[in-house]
């Protein structure tokens, strides 16, 4: 099938396809219900599929109700910053058809949580699927403030998200993953963001999602630390750093898609290895994300032990019908 977007420099394609994808889908047939196969029930959450939108693809909830009549069983919107902020400089984002990888430094271009709350908000209050509410902080707040913005973001939204997703993994504002460090992430999920739980009584689970540039030892300090914060569960992973599998690309910035399939799908066995150590109280949600494209790679991660799976880059090569295609 010929994917017109394809033929249209990726600078310009990003900006249209969310306004293409709101126009064509009242086109389709289909009801609007998502699909049901293999259901998932998580805590008070009832996944109809196990496959979602990947944060990024729909950064303010703009598309929310078009994906659900493409069959999807989740979505992640974000990353919101509390304060509007544009893209980093220059370009942000190059499409390489050929291989099928994206590379993107795009450093949460955001509205700001008022104007995504707002948006938000127009949604129906009961909803056909979860919707995951993916938090970040402005470029310009230091580390040492960062815990900060992720509260104000857990504020804003605690009347709409099912889920939050922390996002301390991008490559593309400058030091966040140094929140990932032992020492930074036991004060900011130990010490910072379980006094708050303490004050704040909010209802929602807590998951963060993870670089997938880590060795064993830092998986290994990630999980005790969420472990001792009684984390609700991870998203595995964000865009890699690493350029061992496609050197062309820029040194900045971060590569999805083809580019980290291996590199997810290996995270994702040793994370579920390491796991097996401990004991939660209830049991951890885990999410897989990174290069999957097709039913096989999505089938070969729920078989290694991911409770879910999402998509983005896939989607900008092979259109939102590759959802019911994976199902
Ligand atoms: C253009 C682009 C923008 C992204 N923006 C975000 C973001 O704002 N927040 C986030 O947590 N992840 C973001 N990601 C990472 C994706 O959510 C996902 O973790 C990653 O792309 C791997 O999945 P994929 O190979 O299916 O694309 C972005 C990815 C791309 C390609």
């Amino acid at each position: 099938m010929i994917k017109p977007w394809l033929c249209i420099p990726s600078s310009i394609s990003h900006k249209i396809a969310p306004k293409a994808l709101n126009l064509i889908t009242p086109l389709l047939k289909s009801e609007g219900k998502p699909t049901h196969k293999n259901p998932l029930r998580w805590r008070d959450l009832t996944f109809p599929n196990r496959l979602g939108t990947a944060a990024g693809l729909d950064k303010e909830g703009t598309q929310v109700s078009s994906w659900w009549k493409w069959g999807i069983g989740f979505q992640e919107v974000g990353t919101i910053t509390p304060l509007p902020q544009k893209p980093n400089p220059g370009t942000i984002i190059k499409r390489y058809n050929n291989e099928q990888i994206v590379w993107n430094k795009m450093g949460f271009p955001s509205s700001g949580f008022e104007v995504a709350k707002t948006q938000l908000l127009k949604l129906p209050q009961k909803k056909p699927t979860p919707l995951f509410i993916n938090i970040g902080k402005n470029r310009d707040t230091t580390n040492k403030e960062a815990f900060e913005d992720y509260k104000k973001g857990l504020l804003a939204f605690s009347n709409i998200a099912d889920v939050f997703v922390l996002n301390l993994s991008s490559p593309n504002t400058k030091g966040l993953r140094d929140l990932l460090l032992p020492e930074a992430l036991h004060d900011f999920l130990v010490v910072k963001l379980r006094s708050f739980l303490n004050e704040n009584n909010l209802k929602q689970p807590i998951l963060l999602k993870v670089s997938p540039d880590m060795d064993l030892n830092q998986i290994k300090s990630i999980l005790k630390i969420s472990h001792e914060a009684n984390i609700d569960g991870w998203v595995l992973t964000n865009t890699t750093a690493q350029r061992d599998t496609f050197k062309q690309a820029p040194k900045e910035g971060g590569l999805s898609g083809k580019a980290l399939t291996k590199l997810s799908r290996d995270f994702l066995t040793t994370w579920m290895e390491e796991l097996k150590h401990l004991k939660f109280e209830k049991k951890p949600l885990v999410i897989s994300v990174g290069g999957v494209s097709d039913s096989q790679e999505f089938q070969t991660r729920l078989s290694i032990g991911a409770d879910l799976v999402q998509i983005y880059s896939s989607l900008i090569f092979k259109g939102p019908g590759l959802i019911h295609k994976i199902l």
